[in-house]
């Protein structure tokens, strides 16, 4: 399958039909190269949280492409009400797809969804492994190091995308603990840089990491897996 970082922690995922995103934050994202019309047939839009900086362009994303969005049941009904298709899940579940397979996995984290009017209940954050063409994609969300993630050692994860920003989420120090717990075969640092309070060095991480490749993308840098 083919990755791109979109910068953040927005992914393009792609094998044959399936055609995805992992929270598109594009507009208002100082890393991104993309934008939201540069993407079609997009058939799922995978959410992790309420956050601006994580559903960002989801909704415009979705009615454009009739995409489906998978997300937790609140953010479902939020959607919903936007007559936008989704897929709702919760922790812990896991469920089958036309693609292959999805778990949603906690995150130590909030997804409150800030709107004009206020602050509306997101329900409780997440992290997915995706698994497609019988390879495992684990992108944490937003999360601090949780020994949740120790469950995630017999998924046999081949990807795993986790946050080294700090401040939000786990900075290096955790991120690398959580790489100890998770044991993935490859990984990609996400949520750093894009603003100055989250501000963290990828090849520190990469250099302290041992026995595992850490690949570092550049915004619309592309991996294939
Ligand atoms: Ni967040
Ligand atoms: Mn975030």
């Amino acid at each position: 399958m083919k990755l791109k970082y979109l910068g953040h922690a927005a992914f393009y995922i792609e094998s044959g039909d399936f055609k995805s995103l992992i929270d598109p934050f594009l507009n208002g994202n100082p890393q991104a190269k993309a934008s939201p019309d540069d993407f079609t047939n997009i058939s799922h839009i995978f959410v992790t949280h309420g956050h601006g900086d994580h559903l960002g362009d989801t909704v415009e994303i979705a009615k454009k492409n009739n995409s489906t969005v998978i997300t937790n049941f609140e953010i479902s009904v939020f959607l919903g009400e936007k007559e936008i298709n989704t897929h709702p899940m919760h922790i812990g579940g896991r469920s089958k797809f036309d693609f292959g397979i999805v778990k949603m996995t906690p995150a130590l984290h909030g997804s409150g969804i800030q709107t004009p009017d206020g602050m509306i209940y997101g329900g409780n954050p997440c992290g997915f492994v995706i698994e497609v063409d019988g390879k495992k994609i684990y992108h944490a969300g937003d999360t601090g190091l949780t020994m949740d993630m120790k469950l995630l050692e017999t998924e046999n994860i081949d990807l795993a995308i986790l946050p080294i920003g700090g401040n939000f989420t786990m900075d290096i120090d955790d991120a690398v603990r959580a790489v100890e717990f998770i044991k993935p075969k490859k990984i990609i640092p996400i949520h750093y840089d894009t603003f100055p309070i989250i501000k963290a060095c990828p090849q520190e991480f990469k250099d302290r990491v041992k026995n595992v490749e850490v690949i570092i993308l550049d915004s619309n840098g592309e991996y294939t897996l």
